[in-house]
């Protein structure tokens, strides 16, 4: 790859790069290279202005979120601050909002596709939450939320899954869209109240276990691969 394009991941336009490098910016491998149309190879370091540049066309990444921190760009409280430095001049977007106090599972990537293909109501891609709940998960919950529970403003959910657990108020509930406050608004409509979410799964790929809250993680193409499948 030339070595202006490369310089792109960085958050730079192809003009800005090239300005870059004329001006001394950039190292590879620890010499300082001038010329924009110079070839970087794949075992290549590097670095614009002392930091690393990362050349991959697209990231994939997973967040263990905390509660307190909100999905918007530019806020003080949002998630995008808890990212590592080196994703800064990337345009990434968030594969499905939570709310501020939801925690876990959020994916974070710059690849438009990807994030298409996980945020879009037709793909139905399955979605797992765990929920502590002001009362136990009754019976009829679990056939209400099997045969599309109709929620506050009329909106019709697709049939979802309730899986309880040896605690009656906690329980796994698996969506396969993604409405405003959905899970929230689901309990609500059956006369319960949801305390404490966190998303857990997302397709086939589930939160692992010992990534730390606020906490991101980058996904190897299988990992990305399973989420799929
Ligand atoms: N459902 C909710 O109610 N909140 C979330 O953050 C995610 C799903």
């Amino acid at each position: 790859m030339r070595l202006d394009k490369f310089i792109t991941y960085a958050g730079l336009s192809r003009s800005e790069a090239a300005a870059a490098i004329k001006a001394g910016r950039v190292a590879i491998d620890s010499i300082i290279a001038k010329n924009p149309a110079e070839k970087v190879s794949n075992s290549a370091l590097v670095m614009l202005d002392g930091a690393v540049v990362d050349g991959s066309e697209f990231v994939y990444l997973l967040m263990n979120k905390p509660a307190g921190y909100v999905c918007e760009a530019n806020r003080p409280d949002s998630v995008f601050t808890l990212l590592p430095k080196i994703y800064a001049k990337r345009k990434l977007s968030v594969c499905g909002r939570l709310d501020k106090d939801t925690e876990g599972m959020l994916l974070i990537s710059d690849d438009g596709d990807f994030v298409h293909r996980i945020i879009s109501p037709a793909k139905h891609l399955p979605k797992v939450y765990f929920v502590r709940l002001q009362y136990a998960v009754t019976e009829s919950d679990i056939r209400g939320f099997e045969s599309g529970l109709e929620i506050d403003g009329g909106d019709i959910c697709r049939p979802a899954k309730i899986q309880t657990t040896v605690v009656p108020e906690e329980a796994f509930v698996t969506i396969s869209e993604g409405m405003y406050h959905q899970i929230k608004r689901m309990f609500l409509a059956v006369k319960n109240e949801v305390l404490y979410l966190s998303r857990v799964r997302t397709g086939s790929l589930s939160l692992p276990a010992d990534l730390p809250r606020g906490e991101t993680i980058r996904l190897t193409p299988e990992e990305t691969a399973r989420i799929f499948h």
